[in-house]
This record gives C-alpha cells, structure tokens and sequence, in this order.
C-alpha cells in the first residue's frame, strides 16, 4: 500500500478487520496492548459502539500513537458558529414544502468548520437518535486547526471542490460524487484543494451507517462493499501549537496542543473513516413496468429499533437506463410517512424538469406532505414514446428519516428559500372521469 494512498474494501456495518502501519513493526503482534510497544507508541482503544454490543454490531480500532490522546489541556467554550446547531430542534416545524437556491459562498474567509450552516434535523443528540443536516460552504484549508465531533459520525457529500481530509487514520480525497463518513470522535482537518469547496453533511446521532440487507437481491448489487476505501495509517511529527474543536452535545469547545494530533503511526480495528465512489453505484431498477420505490437506491443505512424504519437512510438518484413499459417514468405523486431531505450534486433531477432544484440546493418534503414531479416533468413523461432512455447527467440524494426534520430559523428566514415553491404543483388540469 502507498502511503497516504486509500485502500479499498473497507466494509461498513459488516465488522470486517483492517490493519495499517505507517512505519513497519509499529503494529504489536497478537496484543492490542503489550508491556511495550515498538517504538514506545502508545496503545489507545477508540469505541465506535457499547463494548458489548453484538460481535456483528461492535466497531472498535487501536491506535498506535506518539503521544495518549488523553495528553490535552481542558476544553474552554468556543465563541459559537451560531449557524451550526444540534437537535433536539425547538421551532416548531411547518408542514409545508421546502427549496432553498446553493447556499452561497462566504464573503471572507471560512473554513470547513465555520462554513458549516444548519438546515435541520430531528431526535436528540443527548438520547444518541435522529440526525442534522448541514450544508458548508468555504473558501479556506484548516491550518493548525483539527475538529471532532462527539456527537455522531459525519457522512460528507462534496458538491463543490475537492476535499482532503486528514484524519488520525490516514488521508482521504472526496470530490463531487464521492462521500467520506467519519466516525464519532476522530479528529480530522480539512484541506481545499480547490479556491472554494461547497457540499452536504448529514451529522448521525444514532446507529452507524451500514450497507442495506439486500434480500431478494442477492450477494451483489447497489453498493458493493469491496468499493469502500478506508485510508492507510500515515502520521504527522509536528510540534507546534495546534487548536482541537470538539463539538460535545451542541457546544463547540476549544483546546491547543502543543503537538499534531495526527500522530498515529499504526491502527487496527473496524472503525475507520471510508469513502465511497457514487459512480461506482451498480443501479438496480424495473426491467418491466412500474416505478419500484427509491429504497433501491440506498447506499448506506443508519437502522433504528424498528425493522425496516431507519433513523436516516442514505439514497442517490445516479445515473441509469429507463426502460419500463407503459409506466409514468419519473418518481410518482406520493405522501411519504417518512421525511425526505434532498439535495443534488451534479447535473438535473428528473421530477423537477421546470428547474428550481439546482446543484447546491436542497429541498424538504416532511411526513405526509404531498409532492412529486413538477408540471413540466408530467407533462413530458405522459407524452414520451417510452424508448429505453438513459439519464446520464445526473447525481441527486436523499437523507431519508423516520423521524420529521424541523428546519432551524437560519433555514426558514434565509433569502435562499424559494418562496414560490408550491406553484410547482398549482397548475395540474383537472382529471376528468366523465368525459
Ligand atoms: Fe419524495
């Protein structure tokens, strides 16, 4: 393996083992935690769940560092980003639809952290349910500057530049149409490798991410787990002043090493940060007729207590060949009993020809409320000669949740909402049985 290179095949939810050293002979053979360790590292366990959770639940890893993660000044109280918030959400929430235009770019300079604004979300980070849901936007690299987030794991959806993100476990690169998930609690920075960078963030409170359960489908299709990337261990010798940000509960709060917290030189374990390729997306669909529900498109899934009814599930709209007979192609008119956050990433969404949902957008449809394609995408898909057609320019998603998704004030008083949404559907004929 390449330093500081991805490897492949990191599978979520299915408990499998990586181990990484960036140094060779850093890792301890048959103990995680000897009398000594080579090279005097420290041997630190980082739980990702309960420690008796079920074997085919339980993610851990060891870290084999310079210097205990437990060697930090306390944390003060950091003057807050007011626009990043944490549920339990507390405005009431509208029942009607919601589109916002991109979010824009900051006027001075931002990075990840600051740049990051709240949509919504729902449950309560304090009883480990429900989700946010962020957008950031910036402008700057995080400079000896690292964040962690206690409060869940952090699924990162570029739609705009090229991130790098450093973690303790190594190095990942996420562009637009890739995703990154990093767990509870692993620092990380952030670096631009473009001027200005733009994307979607789903904050996790409850269960980890995992693939579906495929069930009829069989042992292959939608994502594939041997596409999932966890990075291999590379590690900073640095000593200078370093600010850690953690956000524990809602609150932002600072420390400053003296040192990189970067520092690990070996890992083990099945709890790692990973990326996933959305391209790489084997796309299960109708070869008859009808349109199946968009559950066929999940990529990754946070379970909650009940079967079959996640705390968040994560859906793409990517590419693919409409080939159904005598069907109404684009998504249907529907009342959902779950929430849907939606936001695009690359090219147009086919239930919404009319425009409006531009990449960088977002729209939500809650519990109940009634939505579906635009006048112009029914007007076009009930004249269409129903040839196999490819939509090739395209890569929307879901943040899916059981749960409503209440939108903050910052979500409901920006300019960036689109008043005029509901006019999408206010043109339908009437149908008319008589006739
Ligand atoms: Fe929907």
């Amino acid at each position: 393996m390449t330093e500081g290179e991805p490897a492949a095949a990191y599978m979520p939810g299915f408990g499998n083992h990586f181990a990484s050293e960036a140094v060779a002979g850093a890792l301890p053979l048959g103990r995680n935690s000897p009398q000594r360790t080579p090279f005097g590292l420290y041997a630190e366990q980082l739980s990702g769940t309960a420690f008796t959770a079920p074997r085919a639940e339980n993610r851990r890893s060891w870290l084999y560092r310079l210097r205990p993660t437990a060697n930090h000044p306390p944390f003060r109280p950091l003057e807050r980003n007011s626009r990043l918030q944490t549920a339990p959400f507390q405005r009431p929430p509208s029942p009607n639809r919601m589109r916002w235009d991109p979010l824009p770019m900051p006027d001075g300079p931002t990075d990840f952290i600051d740049g990051l604004v709240t949509y919504g979300g729902n449950g309560d980070v304090g009883a480990g349910s429900g989700i946010a849901v962020h957008l950031y936007a910036c402008n700057r690299s995080m400079t000896d500057r690292v964040f962690f987030n206690a409060d869940g794991e952090m699924l990162i959806a570029p739609q705009n530049g090229t991130l790098r993100l450093v973690t303790e476990f190594g190095g990942i690169e996420v562009e637009p149409q890739t995703i990154a998930v990093i767990p509870r609690g692993v620092r990380f920075r952030v670096e631009l490798l473009s001027g200005e960078a733009r994307g979607y963030v789903c904050e996790n409170y409850g269960a980890l991410f995992r693939l579906p359960d495929l069930g009829p489908i069989g042992s292959n299709g939608l994502a594939n787990p041997r596409d999932f990337e966890t990075p291999v261990a590379a590690y900073e010798d640095v000593d200078r002043p370093v600010e850690v940000v953690q956000k524990f509960q809602g609150g932002l709060w600072a420390t400053t090493l003296d040192h990189s917290p970067f520092d690990v030189v070996a890992w083990h374990g099945n709890l790692a940060p990973y990326r996933y390729d959305l391209r790489r997306f084997n796309t299960i669909n109708t070869v008859s007729f009808d349109h199946p529900d968009p559950s066929i498109f999940t990529v990754l899934t946070s379970p909650s207590d009940t079967p079959g009814t996640a705390n968040c599930d994560f859906v793409i709209f990517p590419p693919r060949w409409m080939v159904a007979e005598d069907t109404f192609r684009p998504p249907w008119f529907h009342r959902n009993v779950m929430s849907e956050f939606m936001g695009l990433i690359h090219g147009a969404y086919d239930a919404k020809e009319g425009g409006g949902f531009a990449p960088g957008g977002a729209s939500l449809h809650n519990q109940m409320s009634g939505h579906g394609p635009d006048q112009a995408s029914y007007d076009k898909a009930i004249r269409a000669e129903l040839k196999p057609h490819r939509i090739a320019d395209t890569m929307a998603f879901m943040f899916e949740s059981r749960m409503v998704i209440r939108p903050t004030d910052w979500a409901m008083e920006t300019p960036t909402m689109q008043l005029d949404y509901d006019d999408v559907w206010s043109n339908f004929e009437k149908g008319q049985p008589t006739r």
